[in-house]
C-alpha cells in the first residue's frame, strides 16, 4: 500500500535493562525489541521477572540502568500512552472503591494528564465490555464479579482505548476455558487489525496460533528470543504467579488513573 513505511515501526525497544526492587536485582540486562504487528509471548518460570519486565515497559517501575523507548519516545517523556493498553496480572479486587464494571472500563480512557472523561466515554466503555462478553454486567460492582469476569473487565479497560500496543500480563490466568477461547477470538481480531501484542503467558495454549515470537526469561535474563514455539525449557511450572502483598501495582502509573482494582 502506498504511504506505508517500508520498515516496520519500532514499538518497544529495551536495551540492557536492569531493574532493582527492594534492593534485589530483578532484571539483569534485558534487551527486547518489538516491531509493529508482532505478537510476542513472554514466558518463563514463576519469579523469572516477566511481570517486572512488562511493568517497567509501561512505566510503572523505575529503571536502574539501561533504556526503554515506546514508539521511539524514551519512558518518562511524552510517550503516547493513548496508543498503549495494559492489562496487569490480576490482584485481589476485594478491597478498594466499589466501582462498577462500566466505571472501571471507562477509566481506561484516562491517561497522561487527561482527568475528564472524553465525549462518548460510556458508549466506548459499553462497546469494550461487549467485546469481552460482559455488556450485561456493566452496572455491577466489580467486587461482585467472579475472578474470570474481573479479568475480562481489566481486558476491556485496556481495549477501550483502541490501543496500537497491547501489553497483557497473564490475561487468562484463572479464566475458564470458554472465556479463554472467546478472548483468543478477540485477540485474533486485534491481530488482524495490526495491533502489536506483548503477552505474558504460562503456556501458549489457546494462543499458540497467534504467536509470532516467544521470549523466555530466566532469573531476570533473556534466555530465548526467536521462533513461535518456545524451547522445552520454556514450559513453566503451572500455578499462579506470586504477587507481592505490599505492592500496589497500578498506583502512580501513567497509564492508569483510577484502576479500581486492588488499590
Ligand atoms: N516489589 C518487589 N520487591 C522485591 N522483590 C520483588 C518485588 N516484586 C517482585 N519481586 C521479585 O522479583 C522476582 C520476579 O518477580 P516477577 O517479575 O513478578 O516474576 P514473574 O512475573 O515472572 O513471576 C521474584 O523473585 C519476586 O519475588
Ligand atoms: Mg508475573
Amino acid at each position: 500500500m502506498s504511504g506505508r513505511p517500508t520498515t516496520p515501526e519500532q514499538v518497544i525497544e529495551a536495551r540492557d535493562l536492569h531493574v532493582t526492587l527492594d534492593g534485589s536485582r530483578i532484571l539483569r540486562g534485558v534487551d527486547l525489541s518489538v516491531t509493529a504487528g508482532e505478537v510476542v509471548a513472554l514466558l518463563g518460570a514463576n519469579g523469572s521477572g516477566k511481570s517486572t519486565l512488562v511493568r517497567t515497559l509501561v512505566g510503572i517501575l523505575p529503571i536502574a540502568s539501561g533504556s526503554v523507548t515506546l514508539y521511539g519516545t524514551p519512558l518518562g517523556r511524552t510517550v503516547p500512552w493513548q496508543r498503549v493498553g495494559y492489562v496487569p496480572q490480576r490482584v485481589s479486587a476485594t478491597t478498594g472503591v466499589p466501582s462498577t464494571a462500566l466505571e472501571v472500563v471507562s477509566s481506561g480512557l484516562l491517561y497522561g494528564r487527561r482527568i475528564r472523561m472524553p465525549r462518548g466515554a460510556w458508549a466506548s466503555a459499553m462497546d469494550a465490555l461487549d467485546r469481552v462478553g460482559l455488556a450485561d454486567r456493566a452496572d455491577r460492582a466489580v467486587s461482585e464479579l467472579s475472578g474470570g469476569q474481573q479479568q475480562r473487565v481489566l481486558i476491556a479497560r485496556a481495549l477501550v482505548r483502541d490501543p496500537d500496543l497491547l501489553v497483557l500480563d497473564e490475561p487468562v490466568a484463572g479464566v475458564d476455558q470458554q472465556s479463554q477461547e472467546s478472548f483468543a477470538v478477540t485477540l485474533t481480531g486485534l491481530v488482524e487489525l495490526g495491533t502489536t501484542i506483548l503477552v505474558v503467558l504460562h503456556e501458549l495454549g489457546t494462543f499458540a496460533p497467534l504467536i509470532s515470537r516467544t521470549v523466555v526469561l530466566q532469573h531476570g535474563r533473556k534466555v530465548h528470543d526467536g521462533g513461535a514455539l518456545p524451547p522445552s525449557a520454556a514450559h513453566a511450572t503451572p500455578g499462579h504467579d506470586h504477587v507481592h502483598p505490599h505492592e500496589s501495582p497500578e498506583e502512580g502509573s501513567p497509564l492508569i488513573h483510577n484502576a479500581g482494582f486492588g488499590s
